[in-house]
Parts: structure tokens; sequence; C-alpha cells
């Protein structure tokens, strides 16, 4: 295969290029699970799943695309979209920086001035949002965002309640960021109770094939491509798409837009997610991860299909919405 804009694909040949990479990274057992959450500890190492899903809703997969794993910081692009459906831009950005931090997903720092958590993607401006979120549904937020999820994804999803209580447990870090956002006024006295569905929603269970759905409902100006609905209003795609592009890999953010190119989300459980716009989305999982906190292979799975598939927002040959034309 070489370029699937060039109009000689097919979805065969797309599925041949999911089954060359899947093999291709198969042997790399680079990184480790994640441990600092307990329960996550129990993953297996060895699996491994890709998947492909048009904008158009074809899915092309190989490996482990049906075995259940945590969101965790995957849920961060898809809680930020919720609070600006909800509350609006100007709202939401009173509480929450655009800006990429340069520094680990659960440091403990704000924006200098302002004393807003620099971007939605690390925790500081997770919990942010989640707050948000907690002070307009109340009691009823985690139910009213797995609803929100369970659209984006087309399925419905549930919550792993081990990882969950594993988390709530020993979660002293996010717990500390809840206090310092309290303190700065950043959030108010639920705080403890947003910090809960934070953990919630990091729970929830999902699937490399659920990822890739996710993505291709972001990459597909926010309509679901399996069940035709509409998830997120086009205007605010592009806001959840910028904040990938320039913070989804936390301190990696930079060298994903340099290899890769297009907007991505890590999650300690081992997912990856990338949309491509207008294209399809990525899913991946694979729970070794790398020293940033993102999946080893994932990475290297993005890498290579943006390569082979010319998706780099900046590859003279990724020309946007023909490329659908081009699976025809
Ligand atoms: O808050 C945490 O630490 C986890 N629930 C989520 C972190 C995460 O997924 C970072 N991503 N790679």
């Amino acid at each position: 295969m070489t370029n699937a804009i060039s109009g000689a694909t097919s979805g065969h040949e797309l599925q041949a290029l999911v089954n060359d990479v899947y093999e291709k990274y198969l042997s790399d057992t680079r990184g480790h699970v994640a441990t600092y959450i307990p329960e996550l500890s129990k993953a297996n190492p060895d699996d491994f799943g890709v998947c492909l899903v048009t904008a158009d809703g074809r899915v092309f997969e190989a490996g482990c695309c049906d075995q259940p794993f945590t969101i965790q910081s995957i849920s961060k692009p898809f809680t930020f979209g919720m609070a600006l459906e909800e509350l609006g831009r100007e709202k939401v950005l009173e509480h929450v920086g655009v800006e990429p931090s340069g520094d680990a997903f659960n440091s403990i720092e704000l924006q200098s001035g302002t004393n807003r958590p620099f971007n939605p993607m690390i925790n500081t401006g997770a919990i942010t949002v989640t707050g948000l979120l907690h002070a307009a549904h109340g009691n009823g937020t985690f139910e009213h965002l797995l609803e929100r999820f369970s659209a984006i994804a087309g399925r419905q999803l549930s919550v792993d309640q081990d990882v969950y209580e594993s988390e709530r447990r020993t979660g002293h870090r996010n717990r500390a960021i809840a206090h310092l956002l309290l303190n700065f006024g950043v959030v108010h006295e639920e705080a403890e109770a947003a910090l809960d569905v934070y953990f919630k929603q990091c729970a929830i269970l999902v699937t490399c094939r659920d990822l890739a759905m996710m993505a291709a409902t972001l990459a597909n100006m926010g309509c679901n491509p399996a069940t035709g609905q509409h998830v997120y209003t086009i205007r605010y795609v592009k806001d959840i798409l910028s904040i990938m592009f320039t913070s989804g890999m936390y301190d990696y953010s930079g060298q994903w837009a340099y290899r890769v190119g297009v907007p991505a989300k890590s999650g300690v459980g081992g997912g990856v997610i990338a949309a491509v716009n207008r294209q399809l989305g990525i899913g991946t999982y694979s729970p070794r991860l790398d020293a940033h906190g993102n999946s080893c292979r994932g990475t290297e799975v993005c890498v290579e299909l943006a390569s082979r598939l010319g998706l780099h927002v900046f590859d003279c040959l990724n020309v946007g919405s023909s490329f659908i034309d081009a699976l025809l």
C-alpha cells in the first residue's frame, strides 16, 4: 500500500495495512504497565489492538479490539467538549487555559497570573472541567456524562468499579490537585464530589474499537458515523481537536505533532485515540507505557499509519475530506 489518498486504495487495502502495522509492532515490548493505580497493574501487558473507523463508519481492525479496559485520560477531550457545549467557550476558558504545559499529566501547577490550569488535557484542567459539569448537574453528573460518552461511542458503556475504587483510594495526588483548585477558587466547595466524578469517568470501560469510533465521531464533525447521532455541534469539534493537537500527549505533544501530525489523546489504561479531520478515527490498545504515560506501541502505530496514509496535517498529500472519496 502506498498512499490511501491517491485514489488507488480500497477497504481491503486498508485492512491489509492495519494487519501489516499490527504484525510489525506485535513484537515491540518496550514500556511498562501503569501501577500507580494498583488495579491497572492487572492488565495483560501483551494485549494489543489497532482499529480504524472511517468517517463514513467502516471498521478495519486487527488484534485485541474487544478487550475492555479503562478510558482514563482519553475521557478528557470528551468532557471538555461537553463543558463547551453546555456552558459556552467564555465560561469554560475563564476556568481553564489552552496552553501546552510542557509538563507531566499530573503536575501540580497553575498558570501564573490567572491561576488557571494550563489546559484541559492535564489533570488540573480535566478536574476543573469535571468540576464545571458538576456545578451544573450535581449528583446526576456522572449519569449524564456516561450517557454522553455512550452516544459518542455508539453503544452503552459502563464503569470498572474496581479501577474506580482503586484510584479513589490511592489518588492522593489528584486529591491534592482538587484542593489546590479549591484554594484558588477554580472549583468550588464540591471539589471532592467533582473529583469522585473524575475518578469514575476515568474508569469507564471501552474497547479499542470503541476508541476508534469515538475518535471517528470527532473526525466526522461530531456525528457518530455508525448511529448518525450528532453528539457535538461542529463549532466545538474544532476546539476539542486543537487542544488534543497541542496538549493531548502531554510533554510528548511537540514530538507527536512533528512525528504524527494528528490530534490525539492517550490514557494510562493503554489506549490512544487519533482523529484525522473529516477522514477517520484511530484507536489503539496496548498497556505498556513510556515515561510520559503514553502507550509505546500506540505511538509507533500512529507514526506508521500517519506516514503510510499521508495523514499528517502538513503532509502535502493530505487533502482532507477527499480521503473518503478515495475509498469508494
Ligand atoms: O488521573 C489520573 O492519574 C488517571 N485517572 C488518568 C491519567 C492518564 O490517563 C494519563 N494519561 N496518559
